[in-house]
C-alpha cells in the first residue's frame, strides 16, 4: 500500500513534512487526531463496551452497568401514554416501547428469568442514532452539533464555479494524488479531506476508518431495514454529483471554517486563537491547515471565524436528584475562543431542554476544556438535551437525567414487620420484578405487604434492629439502619 502523508507546499519551499505514523495522535496528520466529536469508525464495530463509553461514562464493571442505565430507561415509562408494559409478551425482538421492554425467558429448572438487560445489543440492534425522526429530518445537528451544518437549513454554499486545480481555492472530496516532492517516488494527497483524514487501521485504542467507511457505516442510504435517506443526501445530483458541493450540505464553509482543537501552542495555551495554535490540530489554527483543503491558498481573510464548534466528550455525572442544587461539571474542547479579529472572545452557556422547554444557564467557571455551572434546585424531573452554546454555534449533543429524590427517613420494627417510611420508592413493582424492584434486609428479600411512593411495609424473620434495609427503586436503591420500635408506655 502506498504510504500517504500530507505535505503543504508554501510555493517552492517544503513546510511541514515528515512520516506520519499510522497511529492515534499523528501530528502532522494523517491521519488526525480524535480528540474532537466521534471518533472516526463505523457503527458495526461497536459493542457493548463502546455503546457504555457514551452513554455510561466510566462504567466497566459488569455489575454497575443497570445501575448506571436503569434511570434513563425507567424515565421512559412516564414519556409515552398509554404507559409501556415492562414485559415484551409479543415474542418479537427487537422489545421496543410498543412490544413493551423486557423478556421473560423459561427458567429451565421451572419458573423465568429476566433476559440480560446489560446487553444492550439485545434490544438495539442496529445503529438507533441514525433511525431518530431527528436522522429523518435530516437534523443531524440535534446530535453532532455545529461540527457539521444541516442540509435543509439553508447554510451559505459557494455559488462561484469550483476550482479544484492546483491553485484554486476548492477542495476535492478526496483530494489530488500527487508526487511527493519529500520523498521522491510516493504520492501524497493534497487539497481535499483525505489529505489529513484518512484510515489507519493500526490505530490505538481503535482503527480509525477512512471518509467512505465512517459515513456509509451509519447506514443512511442503503436501505437496510429500518434504514432512512438515499445515496443524494452525500453525493448530491446532476452537475453537483461527487464533488465538494454535496459534501457542503453538510460541511458548509463556516462550519468547516470553526473546526479547531486547542493546540500545545504555548503563547495562547488555554484559549484558542485562530492562526496562532500549532499546526494539524484542527482546520484554521495554522496557515498550514487552510492549505490542506486550500493547497496553494495563501491568503490569511479574516472575518471567517467567530465561534469555534464547542465540543462535549464528558460530564462528572448523568444523574442528578431532584430538588437539589448540584454542579454539572462538563469537559470536552473548544469552549472558549477568541475571533480570529484577535480581540473578541467568545463564552460559552450551557443549555438544558426537556419538554420543548429550554433553561440557559452561565456557567461559574469555564475554560477551553472544562464548563462548571450550577444546576437549580428547582429543575423538573426528566431527561434534559445539554449543549454548550457559544453565540449560536452548539456543540454535540449530551444528557441527564433529573431522578426524583430517593430517601428512607426512618424503618421501624415491630414484631417483624418493617414500616419504612421515605420518598421517591414509586408506585408499587409488579411481581414479575420481585428479583430487581424489591426490599432487603442484609441482601435477604422481605415480603412486601404494602408499597407506595412514601411507605413501605414489609415483613421479614430476618429483619432485627441495627441491621440494613435496602429499597431497590425504578431509579436505584435507598439504605437505612433498622430501629427497634419504641416500647408503648401506658
Ligand atoms: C440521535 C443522534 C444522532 C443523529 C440525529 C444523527 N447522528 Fe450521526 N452519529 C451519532 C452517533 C452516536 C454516532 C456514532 C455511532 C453510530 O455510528 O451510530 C454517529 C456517527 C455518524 C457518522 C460517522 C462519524 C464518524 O466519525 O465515525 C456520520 C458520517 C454521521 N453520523 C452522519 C449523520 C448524518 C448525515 C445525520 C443526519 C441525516 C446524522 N448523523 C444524525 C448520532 C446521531
Ligand atoms: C460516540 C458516542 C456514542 C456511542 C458510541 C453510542 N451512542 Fe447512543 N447516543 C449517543 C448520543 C449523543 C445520543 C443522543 C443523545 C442521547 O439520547 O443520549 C444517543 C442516542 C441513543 C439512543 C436514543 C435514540 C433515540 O431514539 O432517541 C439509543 C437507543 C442509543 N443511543 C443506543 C446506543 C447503543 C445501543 C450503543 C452501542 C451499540 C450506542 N448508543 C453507542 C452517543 C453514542
Ligand atoms: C430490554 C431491552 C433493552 C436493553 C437490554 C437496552 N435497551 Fe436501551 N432502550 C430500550 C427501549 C425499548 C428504548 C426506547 C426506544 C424507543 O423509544 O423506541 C431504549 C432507549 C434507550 C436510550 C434512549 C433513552 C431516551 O431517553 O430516549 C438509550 C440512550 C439507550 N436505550 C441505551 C442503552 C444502552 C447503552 C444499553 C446497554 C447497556 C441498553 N440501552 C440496553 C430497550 C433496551
Ligand atoms: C489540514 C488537515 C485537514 C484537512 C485537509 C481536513 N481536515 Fe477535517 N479535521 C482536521 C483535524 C486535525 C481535525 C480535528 C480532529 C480531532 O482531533 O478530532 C478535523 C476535524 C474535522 C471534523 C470534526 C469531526 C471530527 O471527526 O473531529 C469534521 C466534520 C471535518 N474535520 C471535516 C472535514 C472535511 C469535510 C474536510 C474536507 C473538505 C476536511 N475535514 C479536511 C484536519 C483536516
Ligand atoms: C452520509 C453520507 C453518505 C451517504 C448517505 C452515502 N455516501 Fe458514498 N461516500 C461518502 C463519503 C464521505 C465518501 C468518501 C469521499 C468520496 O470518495 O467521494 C463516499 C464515497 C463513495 C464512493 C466512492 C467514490 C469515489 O470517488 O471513489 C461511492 C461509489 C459511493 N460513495 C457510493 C454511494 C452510494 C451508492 C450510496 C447509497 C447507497 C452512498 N454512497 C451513500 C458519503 C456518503
Ligand atoms: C448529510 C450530512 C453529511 C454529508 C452530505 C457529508 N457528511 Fe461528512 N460528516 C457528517 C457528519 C455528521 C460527520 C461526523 C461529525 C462528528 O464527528 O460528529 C461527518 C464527518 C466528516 C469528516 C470528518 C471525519 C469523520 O469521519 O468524522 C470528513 C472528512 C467528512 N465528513 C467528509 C465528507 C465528504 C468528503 C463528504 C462528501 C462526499 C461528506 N462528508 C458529506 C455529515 C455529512
Ligand atoms: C476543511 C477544509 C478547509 C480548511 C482547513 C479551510 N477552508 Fe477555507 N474553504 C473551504 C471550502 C470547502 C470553501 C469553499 C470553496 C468552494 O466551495 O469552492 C472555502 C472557502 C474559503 C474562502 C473563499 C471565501 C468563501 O467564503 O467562499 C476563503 C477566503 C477561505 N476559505 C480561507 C481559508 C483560510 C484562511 C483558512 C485557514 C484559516 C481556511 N480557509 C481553511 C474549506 C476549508
Amino acid at each position: 500500500m502506498k504510504k500517504k502523508i500530507i505535505s503543504i507546499l508554501a510555493t517552492a519551499s517544503v513546510l511541514a513534512l515528515g512520516a506520519a505514523a499510522a497511529l492515534w495522535a499523528a501530528v502532522p496528520p494523517p491521519p488526525v487526531n480524535q480528540n474532537l466529536f466521534i471518533y472516526d469508525t463505523s457503527f458495526t464495530s461497536f459493542t457493548v463496551v463502546n455503546c457504555l463509553e457514551c452513554h455510561a461514562p466510566g462504567v466497566t464493571d459488569p455489575t454497575q452497568i443497570v445501575p448506571a442505565l436503569e434511570a434513563r430507561h425507567h424515565a421512559l415509562l412516564v414519556s409515552v401514554t398509554p404507559q409501556p408494559s415492562c414485559i415484551n409478551a409479543s415474542g418479537v425482538l427487537p422489545s421496543t416501547l410498543a412490544t413493551g421492554c423486557h423478556i421473560l425467558v423459561p427458567n429451565p429448572a421451572g419458573g423465568f428469568t429476566i433476559q440480560d438487560p446489560t446487553n444492550c445489543l439485545n434490544c438495539h440492534t442496529s445503529s438507533p442514532h441514525h433511525t431518530t425522526t431527528f436522522a429523518a429530518a435530516r437534523d443531524c445537528k440535534h446530535c453532532h452539533g455545529a461540527a457539521i451544518d444541516n442540509p435543509l437549513d439553508g447554510h451559505y454554499i459557494p455559488s462561484y464555479p469550483m476550482n479544484t486545480a492546483f491553485g484554486g481555492v476548492t477542495p476535492g472530496p478526496v483530494g489530488r494524488t500527487v508526487a511527493n516532492p519529500a520523498a521522491p517516488g510516493t504520492t501524497i494527497i493534497v487539497q481535499g479531506c483525505a489529505a489529513c483524514h484518512q484510515a489507519a487501521p493500526a490505530a490505538t485504542p481503535k482503527a480509525i476508518f477512512g471518509n467512505q467507511d465512517t459515513h456509509h457505516g451509519t447506514g443512511i442510504g442503503q436501505g437496510a431495514p429500518g434504514s432512512i435517506g438515499e445515496c443524494q443526501w452525500c453525493h448530491g445530483t446532476g452537475a453537483n454529483s461527487f464533488t465538494i458541493r454535496a459534501c457542503e450540505a453538510c460541511h458548509g464553509v463556516n462550519s468547516l471554517h470553526s473546526i479547531q482543537f486547542d493546540s500545545p501552542a504555548a503563547a495562547n495555551l488555554g484559549s484558542i486563537v485562530p492562526g496562532n495554535e500549532s499546526l494539524g490540530y484542527g482546520h484554521i489554527g495554522n496557515n498550514w491547515d487552510c492549505q490542506g483543503c486550500h493547497f496553494s491558498w495563501t491568503g490569511t481573510s479574516t472575518g471567517l471565524t467567530t465561534a469555534t464548534v464547542p465540543a462535549i466528550s464528558g460530564q462528572n455525572s448523568k444523574v442528578f436528584t431532584a430538588g437539589k442544587a448540584a454542579t454539572l461539571i462538563i469537559t470536552g474542547n473548544s469552549f472558549v475562543n477568541v475571533g480570529d479579529d484577535g480581540s473578541t472572545t467568545y463564552n460559552p452557556v450551557v443549555t438544558l431542554t426537556s419538554s420543548g422547554i429550554t433553561t440557559t444557564l452561565t456557567p461559574f467557571s469555564k475554560t477551553v476544556s472544562e464548563i462548571q455551572v450550577a444546576l437549580p434546585s428547582t429543575l423538573p424531573i426528566g431527561v434534559y438535551e445539554v449543549r454548550v452554546d457559544k453565540n449560536g454555534t452548539v456543540s454535540n449533543l449530551a444528557k441527564l437525567v433529573v431522578a426524583p429524590e430517593l430517601a428512607i427517613t426512618s424503618a421501624v420494627l415491630s414484631s417483624q414487620t418493617l414500616t419504612i417510611v421515605g420518598k421517591g420508592f414509586g408506585s408499587a413493582p409488579s411481581a414479575d420484578f420481585k428479583s430487581r424492584l424489591n426490599v432487603s434486609v442484609n441482601g435477604v428479600q422481605a415480603k412486601v405487604i404494602s408499597w407506595s411512593d412514601t411507605k413501605i411495609v414489609a415483613t421479614s424473620a430476618n429483619a432485627g434492629a441495627g441491621k440494613t434495609v435496602t429499597v431497590n427503586t425504578l431509579y436505584g436503591p435507598a439504605a437505612s439502619n433498622i430501629f427497634a420500635a419504641a416500647k408503648k408506655v401506658r
